[in-house]
């Protein structure tokens, strides 16, 4: 009998990890975690993306901020494939305090990498690349070959990050993956974020929970696709004969403006009569445009998303208007 392939995911509590150890689980994984001891102090608000999973994850507790902390964990559990999803992810916040997320992006990053060579070089990793890394897009669409001009902490960070992953694969022989994903939502995504701050405003000001939307830059254009989609390409990654780095994109662009317009319109609303624009949420430096080009992993790992923006933006919606459901309005 084939022996159950283990996979550890850090950064398992957020939206990719819980998409990630669902699709793997549905594989036939053991799927570990690797989680900070707050969570585990917490684990009703914290694990709130893995509830319906916690009895099937292992959870570990460790500190992308301690070498040590990192090391001890690979000591005890061997893994076959090792997810390095965890960081500081809000390009907005990265600007505040752009050493924290130096130190979490490229050190944490370093701390798992040098780990796993001390400890268990054979393992397969996967290191979270954005297209935040493009920046200043030097061409449209952004492909595997195109120059980095990251516009931001979180973007200089994470192409530190894929430096440091592809020079583990060419100097140690490691089978070292990149993944530079445009973005991804879903019904889970942080608040933070454009798409679901959207989609639950919506929801409040259908359910008469708030009167207006405020946002920044209506014009960025992103190529939004849907992370149970994408976790799909990270692990088709791993299954390679070499690794190497793909583009993970659905190819098409929209404006913050377009996302506003259809969700709005899935409540019944338009958006004109709610959005507002607010300097506060302009950054220093913004990326304008991105869209991607992800023809290589649809030709080498045979990758496809399935959703649609018009679905992804609906599935947004609907669930946000179920979770207000029966929420009494203010007076
Ligand atoms: N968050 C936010 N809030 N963004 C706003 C707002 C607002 O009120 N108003 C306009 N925007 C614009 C931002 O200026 C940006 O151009 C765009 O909406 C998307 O912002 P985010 O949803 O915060 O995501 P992001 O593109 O900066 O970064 C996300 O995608 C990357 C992949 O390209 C994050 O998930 C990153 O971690 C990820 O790497």
């Amino acid at each position: 009998m084939e022996k159950m392939r283990r996979a550890l995911i850090t950064g398992i509590t957020g939206q990719d990890g819980s998409y990630l150890a669902e699709h793997l689980l549905g594989l036939g994984y053991e799927v570990h975690g690797l989680v900070r001891r707050i969570a585990l102090e917490d684990p009703e608000r914290r694990f709130g993306r893995l509830l319906k999973l916690r009895d099937r994850v292992h959870v570990h507790a460790a500190s992308l901020e301690s070498y040590a902390s990192v090391f001890h964990i690979f000591s005890r559990h061997e893994f076959d494939e090792c997810y390095h999803l965890a960081a500081q992810s809000f390009v907005a916040e990265s600007f505040g305090d752009g050493f924290s997320t130096m130190n979490i992006n490229i050190n944490g990053t370093h701390y798992v990498l040098a780990a796993l060579h001390e400890l268990q070089p054979k393992c397969r990793f996967y290191f979270a690349g954005s297209s935040e890394m493009f920046g200043k897009v030097r061409e449209v669409p952004q492909k595997e070959t195109t120059p980095f001009h990251p516009r931001s902490p979180y973007g200089i960070s994470k192409v530190a990050g894929f430096d440091l992953n592809r020079n583990y694969r060419e100097a140690y022989g490691m089978y070292c993956a990149g993944g530079i994903l445009f973005n991804h939502e879903s019904p889970r995504r942080g608040h933070e974020f454009v798409t679901r701050k959207i989609t639950s405003t919506v929801a409040k000001i259908k359910s008469g929970l708030a009167g207006e939307l405020r946002l920044g830059n209506l014009e960025a254009r992103r190529d939004w696709g849907h992370a149970a989609d994408y976790v799909r390409a990270m692990h088709l990654m791993l299954q390679q004969e070499e690794p190497d780095d793909y583009v993970v994109a659905t190819g098409e662009t929209h404006t913050v403006r377009e996302f506003c317009e259809r969700a709005f319109a899935v409540a019944g609303l338009d958006y004109r009569d709610y959005v507002k624009e607010d300097a506060r949420f302009y950054r220093p430096a913004e990326v304008d445009l991105l869209v991607g080009d992800a023809s290589k992993a649809r030709r080498v790992l045979n990758w496809e998303p399935t959703y649609s923006f018009a679905g992804l933006v609906e599935e947004m919606v609907r669930e946000d208007l179920r979770g207000l459901a029966g929420a009494a309005p203010h007076a």
